[in-house]
């Protein structure tokens, strides 16, 4: 049984013109009626429907519902970081994701992570204290980025976080985990009188390969957590309620960026990820939630990912072009001169001994070519 529908609204603000269709299209917060008189069709974004015939009332042909913002990807997350979009920004390492950058997107109800990769811990500190001046309770994170070449230098950012309660990291670079990364997540365990578990600390991890992923949905190592107990750094009750967390609640499956990557595409890396997590999941009462990052620059790439089922996404390079970003106006013209093709991989500065690559700017630099010569 085929129902009638009938659309009633401003006949003035109609759209007959198909060009003209297009910001309608991509303005998904907004209806989109879709109408049938004897001319064809034509459409609106405002008016209402009924199944009653009214005086002006026209055949609707279709209709698409509108979708605010805050109602894609997961809204546990949101919920979970007290935010309002399931949108982070990245991490960018020596503060090109700056005080500026992380600030504008918290204040816009976004997660962002300061770029601490690179920066020294006097540095470091004094971005936190600036953020927590001008944000007070919105929240932020930073970025703990594993240092290969010193246990104690990623000790000591783990502190510096735990010191100003920066309750946030996005976890970056990790093959294996670490006990500063360990010492973040089980700080602050606490049984709550109901049998909840109060989590202090939360770390998104990102990952671009499913052994890393499967380790950050696991729980702590064993000896990992013994050996930061003989060392007092954490309490035999924070072992004994981490071992049946996972190390990160939130994963982010890292597709080929502009960060360390791995050049794995979206479309194969995504789905092994949450295939991973409904494996692994059925010990935890909660759900673990992939997020997605990498290549994302259009809101038609976005829309992918939330339609992949990402949770939430993670943008990098659009942002680096920002002015809030903490470049250089030159590499902000290049970046926005840009094109698709006009990257290219090369040795990384921080994981260099262990052959990690990062993707370039090619056109206009030598960086690439002058990289693999060094
Ligand atoms: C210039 C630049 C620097 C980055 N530095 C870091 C970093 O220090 N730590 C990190 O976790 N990710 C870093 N990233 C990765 C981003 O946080 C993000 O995951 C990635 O850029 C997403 O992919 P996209 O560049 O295609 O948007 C960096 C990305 C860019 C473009």
């Amino acid at each position: 049984m085929s129902i009638n529908l009938w659309w009633t609204g401003n006949e003035k603000k109609r759209i007959e013109n198909l060009s003209e269709l297009k910001e309608p299209i991509y303005d998904i917060e907004k209806p989109l009626f879709i109408m049938e008189n004897e001319a064809g069709l034509y459409y609106s974004t405002e008016g209402s429907f009924s199944s009653l015939k009214t005086d002006h009332a026209v055949k609707l042909a279709a209709f698409a519902e509108p979708v605010p913002m805050q109602n894609l990807g997961d809204k546990e997350f949101c919920n979970n970081y007290d935010i309002k979009y399931p949108y982070i920004g990245g991490s960018m390492a020596y503060g090109i994701s700056s005080v500026e950058l992380v600030a504008t997107l918290a204040e816009h109800k976004m997660l962002a992570f300061l770029g601490t990769g690179g920066l020294t811990i006097e540095q470091a500190e004094e971005d936190i204290l600036k953020l927590k001046q001008r944000l007070k309770d919105l929240p932020f994170g930073c970025n703990l980025i594993h240092i290969p070449s010193s246990a104690q230098e990623e000790m000591n950012f783990v502190n510096l976080y735990l010191k100003h309660n920066v309750n946030i990291i996005e976890a970056s670079a990790y093959i294996n985990l670490t006990p500063a990364l360990i010492k973040f997540r089980v700080k602050g365990l606490k049984k709550l009188p109901d049998g909840q578990i109060e989590e202090t600390n939360k770390i998104i991890a990102k990952a671009s390969r499913t052994e890393v992923a499967e380790r950050f949905m696991s729980p702590p190592p064993k000896e990992i957590l013994t050996e930061l107990l003989s060392k007092g750094e954490i309490t035999d009750e924070e072992v004994l309620l981490s071992e049946n967390l996972p190390v990160a609640w939130d994963i982010t499956a890292e597709a080929d960026s502009g960060g360390h990557t791995d050049n794995r595409p979206a479309f194969a890396l995504f789905p092994a990820f949450t295939a991973l997590r409904d494996k692994l999941q059925t010990k935890y009462a909660k759900k673990i939630r992939i997020g997605f990052g990498g290549g994302l620059g259009t809101p038609l790439s976005a829309a992918s990912a939330f339609a992949m089922g990402a949770s939430y996404i993670v943008v990098g390079s659009i942002h680096q072009a920002c002015t809030e970003a903490g470049t250089s106006e030159e590499a902000r013209k290049m970046l926005a001169l840009a094109t698709q093709a006009d990257t290219a991989m090369a040795p990384s500065a921080d994981l260099f001994d262990i052959g990690g690559k990062v993707q370039v700017l090619k056109t206009g630099t030598m960086f690439p070519v002058c990289s693999f010569v060094v």
